[in-house]
């Protein structure tokens, strides 16, 4: 069903039935205003801890914590009728055991009204995937790119070139069978995208992935043009809001300074003008 004839927010499960099908959408959000805006054109919103670093001014996601993810996910829950809502688990916030991501993950839906948490990670993160499933947690799967693991990764690199490519068809298959319910590739080369999306059940989402893949996902401040600092390859910017935003407020500065506003119609007389019969 396409998200805008959808009256209720659609749950893990149905995102799964959308493999093969009409391709997933999804954002990013951090705000309410943000999620009103997307709420009737995305399958699911993301609130990513992307946040550390586009609204936070964070160097990395390293530093995103439980409490700053809570935050966000309360205001963008207040903002969204009919699209699930997915929450990103900070770094730290699961590593350590799968009773540690548990607690966490638990804490995320408790308090936010999630509808499924995502977490980084393949082969290695499958077991705590399996054990967060049985415990009534949907959890959507993050491989390739793990931005969380940058310092590992040596960067923000393609992953799965040459070598890689079967460690992360492996990680793909690992999560799918831990009964994650969709899995996001991200910056991965297209052909291995494609032979991931054919090889699991489950909804690929990419971000610098594949078209092909059965569903797509990307940062709203990236794709609207508000945080510019870095343009990965694989963002398309659909507007330039930054800029727009920059030009408004060096026009209300000029005018400012020369007192063209406010004008007449933005003050107020000493008396309330009649009301009129
Ligand atoms: O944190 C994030 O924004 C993400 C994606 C864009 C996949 O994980």
């Amino acid at each position: 069903m396409s998200a805008t004839a959808r009256k209720t927010a659609p749950l893990p499960d149905d995102i799964r039935a959308q493999k093969g099908g009409t391709p997933i959408v999804s954002l990013t959000a951090y705000t309410t205003p943000m999620a009103e805006l997307m709420d009737a054109h995305c399958d699911f919103v993301l609130v990513g801890d992307s946040v550390g670093m586009v609204l936070h001014g964070l160097p990395s996601t390293l530093g995103v914590t439980m409490e700053m993810m809570i935050l966000h996910g309360q205001a963008v829950k207040r903002g969204l009728r009919q699209a699930m809502m997915v929450m990103d688990m900070p770094f730290g916030s699961y590593e350590e055991s799968p009773e540690q991501a548990f607690r966490n993950a638990a804490r995320l839906m408790a308090e936010t009204g999630a509808g499924a948490v995502k977490l980084e990670g393949g082969v290695g993160m499958a077991q705590t995937i399996a054990f967060l499933v049985a415990r009534g947690i949907p959890v959507m799967a993050h491989i390739g790119l793990t931005p969380q693991s940058i310092n590992t990764l040596g960067g923000y690199k393609v992953q799965g070139r040459g070598a890689a490519r079967a460690q992360l068809l492996a990680d793909a298959e690992a999560v799918a069978e831990a009964g994650a319910f969709a899995v996001v590739l991200e910056k991965v080369p297209e052909s291995l995208a494609d032979e991931i999306t054919k090889a699991v059940p489950i909804p690929t989402i990419g971000i610098g992935a594949s078209a092909g893949c059965d569903g797509q996902v990307l940062v709203v401040d990236d794709m609207l043009g508000l945080f510019t600092k870095f343009k990965p390859k694989f963002v398309k910017r659909y507007a330039s809001l930054g800029e727009q935003a920059e030009a408004a407020v060096a026009a209300y500065a000029a005018e400012v300074r020369s007192r063209a506003f406010p004008a007449p119609e933005h003050v107020f007389a000493d008396t309330a003008p009649e009301s009129k019969p």
